[in-house]
């Protein structure tokens, strides 16, 4: 049985805002389009009940960070927001120096609703930008074109004191010289964080579909290794370099919300289909909530909760996720850490080997990490490192 894995990667809150105005046919996160529209006064309920069955589970903690994902959380009214912020507030202790992110759609910015969260607690957005080709976005199905997404950059900027945005590449019939000067024009535009994703075909989506029909060309494993190599070299040279695999930041702007996933710390999921992971007594609880959105509403206002799986990860589910959050870090994983997770030490031999052939490298006493080469074939350092 597991061992006592107090975790100190941090402590932070996930809540689910499972809302889209359209669905992007490349997409598989927990996103529904509704032609009604939504109560959000009920949703803010069923949001609140859910986070106090969650506060009982893990008392006494400080709150680090709280992010609003999606789906598209700009579509909730800033009253929603702070309803949910005020919540956190009354029953945990948020340190004052809290990150509080939310994810916005350039189609959905509007001034007057972004100075709405700012007045709620939110201090960083991180907008959808995904492109600054007009025909890309298209492509893409995206509701915004560039013009759109510079202006939703601005408003942002002016509104919070820190602010990311997403781009995607390697994306249907793009060239390394068209990525170079869009990205070189994104970072002139950017403030202090970027992430940075290559397109990844996710089964049961539409753009799965016209791939397998041969109607969708993106670039073959070698090409998209040079897209990633272009990607790294050229943020590091304008002070953005990757602190993840697909995340930029000048040292100091990470995002701590994604830096408690990957440290393996705690972080409570509230809302549809939303994941969470939390140290109780000397269990490491798993937790998942209902994905359908108006199910989930249902349950949390018959249980007060709308989770339907918390089980005790063993040692060995523990260590492994670990390596596997952990190794996307450019900063790698301590190796003491490792051993309180999984109970047991990583196979001398294997390391020793991944170290000789260039794939990890040790970086000062106990820890180590993912060289480049090592960044290609993560999967299968992880999993070697695990065995
Ligand atoms: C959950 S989405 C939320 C952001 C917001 N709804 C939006 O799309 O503007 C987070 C990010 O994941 C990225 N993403 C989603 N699906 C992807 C895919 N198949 N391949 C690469 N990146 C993807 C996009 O960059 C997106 O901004
Ligand atoms: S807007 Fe964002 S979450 Fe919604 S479908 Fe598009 S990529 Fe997915």
């Amino acid at each position: 049985m597991t061992s006592q894995v107090s975790s100190d990667g941090g402590f932070g809150i996930y809540i689910h805002w499972p809302f889209c105005a359209a669905k992007c046919p490349y997409c598989d996160f927990n996103s529904h389009v509704r032609h009604q529209p939504v109560d959000q006064s009920r949703f803010a309920d069923a949001f609140e009940r859910e986070l106090s069955h969650f506060a009982d589970l893990t008392k006494g903690k400080v709150v680090q960070s709280i992010f609003f994902g999606g789906g598209t959380p700009s579509l909730m009214e800033p009253a929603t927001v702070e309803r949910i912020l005020s919540k956190v507030s009354d029953l945990w202790t948020v340190d004052p120096e809290a990150e509080i992110s939310l994810e916005a759609n350039p189609s959905s910015v509007e001034a007057d609703r972004f100075k709405g969260y700012r007045a709620a607690g939110v201090n960083r957005v991180s907008l959808g930008v995904q492109s600054l080709i007009d025909s890309d976005l298209r492509l893409l199905g995206r509701l915004h074109d560039a013009k759109t997404a510079r202006s939703a950059i601005e408003i942002a900027r002016s509104t919070f004191p820190r602010l990311s945005f997403d781009l995607i590449y390697a994306r249907p019939d793009q060239t390394l010289a068209g990525w170079e000067v869009e990205l070189k024009q994104a970072l002139d535009l950017a403030a202090d964080h970027m992430s940075l994703y290559q397109l990844t075909i996710e089964e049961g989506t539409p753009y799965f579909q016209l791939f397998h029909a041969g109607k969708l060309k993106i670039p073959e494993p070698d090409l998209g290794a040079a897209f990633y190599e272009l990607t790294q070299d050229i943020t590091a040279n304008a002070g953005l370099p990757a602190y993840e695999v697909s995340n930029h930041a000048k040292p100091g702007a990470e995002c701590r919300h994604n830096l408690v996933y990957w440290r393996y710390g705690d972080y409570v999921g509230v809302g549809p289909g939303a994941h969470g992971r939390l140290s109780v007594g000397v269990n490491r609880l798993a937790t998942s909530t209902e994905r359908h959105p108006e199910t989930w509403l249902e349950n949390v206002e018959h249980n007060g909760h709308g989770m339907i799986e918390s089980f005790g990860l063993n040692e060995e589910e523990q260590g492994d996720e670990f390596l596997l959050m952990g190794l996307r870090l450019t900063e790698g994983i301590d190796l003491t850490r490792y051993e309180r997770f999984a109970s047991r030490s990583i196979d001398p031999r294997r390391l020793n080997d991944l170290l000789e052939h260039g794939m990890v490298e040790e970086i000062g006493e106990n820890r180590v990490r993912a060289t480049r080469e090592g960044f290609f074939v993560l999967d299968a350092v992880v999993a070697d490192l695990a065995a």
